[in-house]
C-alpha cells in the first residue's frame, strides 16, 4: 500500500544516539542506534575553550558526566577525562565525551547525522565547515539550531550546507518563519505536540523535511507517520523500526 511504501523511507532518527537505552550522546548510544537499525543521528554539539567540537546536549557536563564545568572554558584535555557513561549505568563505565570528528568516523556515510548547534556557540560555524569538507559529509549532515542567526552564519560560509529549523511554536507559523531567512532552507523541526497533518504536507509540497522530536511512544510515532513527516528523531528508534516492520 501507500502507507507501507512511505514508511520504508521514513527516517529513524536516534535521537542523541538511542538515549532511551544509553548514555546520550556518546559512541556507545550512536553504536546502538546503528545496531538497532537507525538511518539518522540527532547529536548536540558546543564548542570547546580549544575551539573543538564536543558532542553534548547541556552547556556544562555537570549532568552527564563526573565532572563539572562549562564545555567552553575546558579544553579537550580536560572534556576526555570525564565518564560519560556512568551516570546512566556503570556497564557504561569509561564512556567518554565524543568529538564530532569521532562521530563521523564511526557512523557510515549511508546514516544521516543531524548537528544540532546549541545557542552560544556563536564561533562555531568554520569549524563546523571546516570538519564537514575535510570528512567529505557535506551531503549526508543536516544542521538544526534554535538559533537561526548561527544557521545563516553557516550558509553565508558553505552555501551548499542544510540548515533544518528547530522551533517550540505551533506548526501552521513554520513555513512563514522560514521565508524570513536569507538563504533556503532544508528541513523544519517541529516539537511533536505541535503538529498538524495540513501544515506538514504543505511544508512537503514545498520541498522542506519535516522531522519532528522527541517522539518515544508508539502511538505518538503513528500518529506521526499518519501526519506524512520524513522522519522521526527518537530516544528508541528499536521501537520505531519494529513498529515500521509491522
Ligand atoms: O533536535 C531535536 C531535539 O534534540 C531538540 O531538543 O533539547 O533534545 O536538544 P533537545
Ligand atoms: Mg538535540
Amino acid at each position: 500500500s501507500n502507507d507501507m511504501s512511505s514508511n520504508e523511507t521514513l527516517m529513524v532518527i536516534a535521537h542523541r544516539g538511542a538515549a532511551g537505552e544509553a548514555p546520550e550522546n556518546t559512541l556507545a548510544a550512536f553504536a546502538l542506534g546503528l545496531e538497532q537499525g537507525c538511518t539518522g543521528i540527532e547529536l548536540d554539539v558546543h564548542l570547546s575553550k580549544d575551539g573543538e567540537i564536543i558532542v553534548c546536549h547541556d552547556t556544562t557536563l555537570n549532568r552527564t558526566t563526573d565532572r563539572q564545568g562549562a564545555i567552553g572554558n575546558l579544553t579537550v584535555e580536560e572534556i576526555k577525562q570525564a565518564d560519560a557513561g556512568s551516570w546512566f549505568h556503570e556497564r557504561f563505565a569509561g564512556e567518554r565525551v565524543p568529538l564530532l570528528e569521532e562521530v563521523f568516523d564511526l557512523v557510515p556515510p549511508e546514516v544521516q547525522i543531524n548537528v544540532e548547534i546549541k545557542a552560544g556557540n556563536d564561533g562555531i560555524a568554520p569549524a563546523l565547515v571546516e570538519l564537514m569538507k575535510r570528512k567529505d559529509r557535506l551531503n549526508d549532515v543536516f544542521v538544526s539550531s534554535f538559533d537561526f542567526d548561527i544557521l545563516e552564519r553557516l550558509k553565508e560560509l558553505e552555501p551548499e550546507a542544510r540548515i533544518g529549523l528547530l522551533y517550540h511554536i505551533r506548526m501552521t507559523h513554520h513555513d512563514r518563519m522560514a521565508g524570513l531567512l536569507d538563504y533556503p532552507v532544508y528541513s523544519l523541526h517541529p516539537h511533536w505536540s505541535r503538529m498538524d497533518k495540513r501544515s506538514v504536507s504543505e511544508a512537503i509540497e514545498r520541498g522542506l523535511r519535516v522531522y519532528p522530536w522527541t517522539v518515544n511512544e508508539e502511538a505518538n510515532m503513528l500518529n506521526m507517520i499518519d501526519c506524512g513527516v520524513s522522519g522521526i528523531i527518537t530516544d528508541y528508534p528499536g521501537r520505531l523500526k519494529r513498529l515500521l516492520e509491522r
